[in-house]
């Protein structure tokens, strides 16, 4: 994370003028992509030099490496974790010195691809109003979005972006077991399952979750239900859960919009229990 902001905020003008990694193969690399940097092997180190530090460790490394820095006044810190508040920075502050974070919603593997995945990116920027202006600025300059998210709402942002990532790969992985059942492989699975997917996204970003949901469940079709839970507990009971949990999700949806009667929604639960 540390070397693809440093590539692509230098790629955008902003002068990155030192750097720190206790590794000198990693400093020497850092120097080489990132031109007229000073390379330290300690992070405190780089407090004289620069007037924005961005911290790209580890999460349970964060909390220990701020607190052996000691910031100077004027100046900002901030780290790039999606699952911790800026809080965890506070044992750097002193007068006049101010702490934030900085977390691109991207999964970066190798350099180059990261700088790219930068681009169009959404950025969660977190801080007091000046500093928060500055990120914005920091974001737009390397292509990104920025949003400014609540104090204290970080780690549901992130649940949900885990969510919206692993969550959805362990979806698809059950909708494969299931296509495994009818005879197809992952592959026909993705290529069969994905348009109904895609379609599925373009309806709810066109009129909304509720309104896109559709289904046995949106009919209160009961006996449908009853017999999804009985081939799944027959043919891949690893997918039980997952498919109650989702039902259940959608029968409060579908309710919630005035599709069922209170009598179809004790319906459609008993048949989830069926295989409790
Ligand atoms: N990778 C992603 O896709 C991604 C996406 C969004 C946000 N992030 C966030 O960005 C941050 C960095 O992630 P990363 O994937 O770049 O991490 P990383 O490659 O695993 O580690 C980055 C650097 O952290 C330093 N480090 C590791 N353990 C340390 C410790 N105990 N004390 C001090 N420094 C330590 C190492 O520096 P040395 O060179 O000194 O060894 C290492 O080069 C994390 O907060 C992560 O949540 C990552």
């Amino acid at each position: 994370m540390g070397t693809a902001l440093g590539v692509a905020l230098s790629r955008a003008g902003w002068p990155i003028t030192a750097v720190a990694s206790r590794d000198a193969g990693r400093r020497e690399r850092f120097s080489r992509l990132v031109g007229g940097t000073r390379a330290f092997a300690e992070a405190t180190a780089i407090l004289d030099e620069v007037e924005l530090i961005i911290l790209a460790v580890p999460d349970d490394a964060l909390a220990g490496l701020a607190a052996g820095l000691r910031l100077y006044s004027g100046q900002a810190l901030i780290h790039t974790s999606g699952a911790l508040g800026a809080e965890v920075l506070e044992p750097a502050m002193a007068a006049g010195t101010q702490i934030g974070s900085f977390h691109p919603l991207v999964a970066f593997a190798d350099t180059e691809r990261a700088v790219a995945a930068l681009h169009g990116a959404t950025i969660a920027v977190e801080g007091d109003d000046q500093l928060v202006a500055l990120l914005a600025g920091m974001a737009e300059a390397i292509g990104a979005t920025a949003v400014r998210l609540a104090p204290g709402s970080k780690s549901a942002y992130h649940a949900a972006a885990v969510l919206a990532a692993g969550g959805f790969d362990a979806l698809l992985d059950a909708i494969a077991e299931l296509g495994r059942v009818a005879g197809l492989d992952e592959a026909s699975s993705l290529a069969i399952y994905g348009p109904l997917i895609e379609q599925t996204l373009g309806n709810a970003r066109a009129l909304g979750i509720r309104a896109a949901l559709t289904g046995p469940i949106t009919r209160g079709d009961v006996g449908t239900l009853r017999a999804h839970m009985a081939t799944i507990a027959a043919d891949a009971p690893a997918v039980v859960d997952l498919y109650r949990a989702a039902a259940e999700r959608e029968i409060a949806l579908a309710a919630d919009r005035g599709a069922l009667t209170p009598d179809a929604v004790l319906g459609l639960r008993a048949a989830l229990a069926l295989q409790s």
